[in-house]
């Protein structure tokens, strides 16, 4: 049987830092508050002038380059900021790295973006349509973000995390396993932007201005998380032929750390196993787990030879897990530089 083989990594962050204090500055919230809540200290925003597409050219140049290859077949996009509502992002993000012709799509499943963008990946690689995939996790999560909405503001962040996937097999390191996905729409309210789409424009009223940003029922999501998050990793294992006890890191989507802890217990981890950037990154919703793997990898955090169980939850609702064997390669991450825009204000 065919597997995908994860052989490079690579991530992009914005130049901007948002400290708590920044955002204690405009609203009704502090750095105690946010830093108990969420494990969050700051966080990367974009400025104006930079876009999804821009962080996921970055990525994925950097991940290309960490596989010592230029071109692949396919490019997927994970994203729940699309820099268009239409056409999706991976075209534009394909031909500026150099890839006119291939075959390039976007995912929106958003905080479970990674692990479903990485399924297509597998998918395309798996039914021969394609020998090598670059999958990027990438959002500028700030542009739809409503400013003054403390219980979202704090928490969400901008990035691109991007893996490079050959054909390869099953028993290789970096063969990605099994992935357990799922979804219920009928808490599709619990985490959405109500305007912008067809439900909205095809009412024929103006949608009030808050429609039009992103909001969060955050005390409900939280508990599907957790919930979903153990049982699809468990499942993940499972159907891998694996047991916890197999696990040496664990890399969840960064949502926030109590939900990470939360679930490491579920699954009877360490905490020593878990991964975690939220404190500097925040939760940065599709790119979160590519991010994680490229900064864990470059700052020595993963090793060659660990068994990896990566697991994911978002709108949708939306969850995944997978497992995987980290393999040998040289991870690369870079902060982008200011836009020439924002250097001018
Ligand atoms: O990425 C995948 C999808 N997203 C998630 O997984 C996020 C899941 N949810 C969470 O992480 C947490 O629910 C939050 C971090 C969003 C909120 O933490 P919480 O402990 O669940 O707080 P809460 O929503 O229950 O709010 C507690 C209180 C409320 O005040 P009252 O009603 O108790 O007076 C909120 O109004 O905290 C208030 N609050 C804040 N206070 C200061 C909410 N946001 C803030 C804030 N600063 N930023």
């Amino acid at each position: 049987m065919t597997a995908a083989v994860v052989t490079g990594v690579g991530a992009a962050i914005p130049p901007r830092v948002v400290t708590n204090d920044d955002l204690a500055g405009y609203l009704d919230t502090s750095d105690e508050w946010i830093r108990s809540r969420t494990g969050i200290a700051s966080r990367r925003w974009v400025d104006p002038g930079m876009s999804t597409g821009d962080l996921a050219v970055a990525a994925g140049e950097l991940a290309l380059r960490s596989a010592g290859i230029d071109r692949v077949d396919a490019v997927v996009v994970a994203t729940t900021t699309p820099d268009r509502l239409c056409p999706a992002t991976a075209p534009e993000v394909a031909t500026r790295l150099g890839m006119t012709g291939v075959s390039a799509h976007d995912v929106n499943a958003v905080c479970t973006g990674f692990l479903y963008g990485l399924a297509s990946a597998v998918g395309l690689i798996a039914a021969g349509n394609a020998q090598t995939v670059l999958m990027i996790g990438a959002e500028a999560f700030s542009t739809i973000l409503d400013p003054q909405d403390r219980s979202t503001a704090v928490i969400f962040a901008d990035g691109a995390g991007a893996v490079v996937l050959r054909a390869g097999s099953p028993d290789e390191p970096g063969a990605v396993g099994p992935i357990v996905l799922g979804s219920d729409g009928s808490l599709s309210d619990l985490i959405q932007i109500p305007a912008g789409g067809s439900r909205q424009r095809s009412a024929g009223t103006l949608a009030p201005p808050e429609d039009h940003f992103f909001q969060m029922r955050g005390r409900e999501v939280y508990r599907h998380a957790v919930e979903r998050m153990a049982a699809s990793a468990q499942e993940a294992m499972v159907k891998a032929g694996l047991s916890m006890a197999d696990v040496d890191k664990f890399v969840p989507h960064q949502a926030n750390n109590r939900i990470s802890v939360a679930v490491g217990e579920r699954l009877g981890l360490v905490p020593a196993q878990t991964v975690s950037n939220v404190d500097h990154m925040g939760n940065t919703a599709a790119a979160s787990i590519g991010v994680l793997l490229a900064e864990a990898s470059v700052d020595g955090e993963l090793h060659a030879g660990e068994r990896l169980l990566l697991t994911a939850f978002g709108g949708g609702l939306t969850w995944g897990a997978t497992t995987l064997v980290w393999p040998a390669l040289t991870a690369h991450m870079t902060v982008l530089p200011r836009p020439v825009s924002a250097v001018a204000v």
